[in-house]
Order: structure tokens, then sequence, then C-alpha cells
């Protein structure tokens, strides 16, 4: 049977170079599924402990669908993007309501599903069930890009469109997971986004980025908008006696990471003294004049999300005979230090009570 060259080349590169990772050994499409939701939001090193740990906490869809979403959360802690974990759940349930716990073989089923894009219904329908779609992640494009010397924006519907429609062109009839796994591969080993190995390329001869010295200029991308700069004043409110402290729920409405934990927050146009602090409006309605004392805990940290800077600042605020919550406050509780690890925070929110709090010990390390 015919085959593309470029393809074949690819093929027999994979084979002999494909590192073994434990997505690579099973079909089931519910890991899968699970593999590529994370790898979307991580590197490989760092997947493979979140993809056992995921397995491990929620073996099967079932589980999955079962589960209460705070403990979701808790397991895709640090990872970002908290709505693909509040996808899969809600996903889960789809497929145990609609398809008996079954996870469905049928490419539009899949695609229905909630979270699931064109990527992933690819992957899981190529990977799992061997149904030739393309699965075309930023590693496929920017490989795309360069071979065929496709100079569009990848991120505009133009340019994605012509790599898409080459991915199309090339997978084989046989074994189209294999082909895009290998794609996959190649681009994240092989054709990285800075110093891939064109020297001893083994589809060097059919690159055209090479041929044309202009590796360096592919993917073409938009250029970045400047992220927006916030400032975040979290009150770390806790008893005199440092037992028991107040934490946050996040809301289902609230503009990053909906129902993660944090702490009660003042959100500020810049950075705020003490005497600013005590004289907003949330201070006056959340603490008054009812503290011991209130501190600096740390120093500014930065923290990058995709289209936001967040400087945020810990005040630790000591209160004698702290309250049960003003119900009239919006998903603040109370509860003892020593329970803080069982609550799903935000990536900064972890990083400061591993620093602070010698109670909170991370589960899964
Ligand atoms: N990145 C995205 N999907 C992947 C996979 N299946 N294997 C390795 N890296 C990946
Ligand atoms: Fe990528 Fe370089 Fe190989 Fe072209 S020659 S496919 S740019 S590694």
């Amino acid at each position: 049977m015919f085959m593309n060259p470029i393809v074949k080349k690819l093929i027999g590169w994979y084979e002999k170079e494909k590192r073994d990772l434990p997505w690579r050994r099973t079909s089931d499409p519910y890991k899968i599924w699970v593999s590529e939701v994370i790898l979307q939001q991580t590197r490989v090193s760092q997947g493979i402990n979140y993809f056992y740990n995921f397995l491990e906490a929620f073996p099967d869809v079932e589980a999955l669908a079962q589960a209460e979403e705070t403990d979701v959360l808790k397991v895709w802690q640090g990872l970002g993007y908290y709505s693909r974990a509040r996808n899969m759940h809600r996903a889960a349930k789809t497929i145990v309501q609609n398809f008996g716990g079954k996870f469905p073989s049928d490419y539009k089923n899949i695609s229905a599903l909630k979270g699931i894009g064109e990527y992933t219904a690819g992957a899981i329908a190529s990977f799992s069930f061997g149904m030739p779609y393309t699965a075309v992640d930023g590693n496929v494009k920017r490989v795309l890009a360069r071979l065929f010397g496709i100079h569009d924006q990848i991120d505009t519907s133009t340019g994605d469109k012509k790599i898409k429609k080459i991915a199309q062109e090339l997978i084989p009839g046989e074994n189209p997971g294999t082909f895009n796994q290998a794609l996959i591969e190649f681009g994240a080993v092989w054709c990285t986004p800075k110093n891939p190995k064109c020297e001893t390329c083994p589809l060097q001869q059919h690159c055209l980025a090479f041929a044309n010295k202009n590796v360096d200029q592919l993917p073409a991308k938009k250029p970045k908008k400047k992220p927006r700069d916030r400032f975040l004043n979290y009150l770390v409110i806790q008893n005199s006696d440092h037992r028991h402290l107040y934490l946050r729920k996040r809301s289902n409405n609230a503009d990053i990471w909906k129902n993660l934990y944090d702490f009660p927050l003042i959100e500020s146009e810049r950075p705020l003294s003490p005497e600013e602090l005590i004289n907003t409006r949330e201070w006056r309605k959340l603490i008054g004049e009812n503290y011991r004392s209130l501190n600096r805990k740390s120093d500014k940290k930065k923290h990058q999300l995709s289209h936001q800077t967040l400087h945020t600042y810990f005040w630790e605020v000591n209160i004698d005979n702290l309250l049960e919550p003003d119900s009239s406050v919006n998903g603040i509780i109370k509860d003892e230090k020593r329970n803080v690890h069982q609550y799903p925070f935000p990536r900064l929110i972890d990083a400061f009570l591993q620093e602070n709090f010698a109670e909170y010990e991370k589960k899964n390390e």
C-alpha cells in the first residue's frame, strides 16, 4: 500500500524513539481522555503523576461521575484551568446517564461531551477506537507549519484550517492513532519550539522551513496582548490561638478559580498600605475594629495567568474569638487549620500554605 513518505518516516521514527508512557499502554478511552486533558495543561514529566493520582482517585467513569466536585478539583490542584476538571466531572455524569457508564465510541457522541473539543475527540477516537480522525494540538501545528511552510498565523481560523486540512490529507487509513501519536511525539521531543534538531532530522529532506531557512519564524502566531495587572490582598484571618481560620469558597460565577478555595480577598487598583487596607469598604464590612493585629505576611508574589498578572499580598489578621462567619458574606467558612489540606486551592494559595502552615501537608507528596 502506498504511504506518503513523510508519514512512513514519521511512523518509523516513532516506533524507534517513542517514550514508554502509561497512556500508551492502554486503549481504554477513559484513561486516554484523562491523559489528554491533563496533557493539555502540563508537560509529560509532571503529567504522569497527575495521571496516576487521578486514576487512583477515580478509576473509571462511574467513580468520577459519583465524586464530589471538590474532590475532583483537589486532585486537579496545581494544574490550572479548573474548568477542565469541572467539565470532565460533568461529562462523566453524562456518560453514566446516557450511555450506561460505557464511554461512547461514536465520534459525534464523544465530541458532544462537555469540554471535549476537536482535539480531544480526535485523540480518543483515533487512539482508542482506531478511527481516522486527526488530533491537532500545538505540537502538531508547529510540526506541520514547518514541514509545509505554512506562514499563516496558526491561531487564526485561516491558519488553523490549513493545518487541519494537511493533517486530514496525511492521516493513514491504517493505524491513524499511531500517526497522531507520532506527530505529537515528534513535536514534543524533536521538532521543538526552540532548538529543533534539524541537522539530524529524519524529515529534513521534506521540510520546507528547513529548505527556506526560516524554521525559527514558524509557526507564526498572533502578537500577544499585554496581560492585565491585578492586585490581590488576601486576608489570612485566624483566631489568636492560631487554631482556626477563615477560608472562602469561590463562587460558581467567579471570574477565575470557580469553586476553588482561597482566603477572604480585597482587590485593589494598586498596592495598599496597612492604613489603606483597613479603610476599604470590604475591610470595614468583614473586620472593622475587631482585630488584635495585622501583619503583612509575605512580600509581593507574582503569579502569571494566561491574560492576567496577579500581584498578591498576604495579610495576617489575628482576631480574638473568631466567630462563625456571617452568612451574608459569601462563601466564607471557618475551619481548623489542621483540616485545611482537604480543600482544593489555586496554586498560589497552595504555595502560601506550604510555606507558612506547618499543619498543611500536601497529600500527594
Ligand atoms: N501531548 C499531548 N498528548 C500526548 C500524548 N498522548 N503523549 C505525549 N504527549 C502528549
Ligand atoms: Fe522540524 Fe527541523 Fe525536522 Fe523541519 S527539519 S521537521 S523544522 S526538526
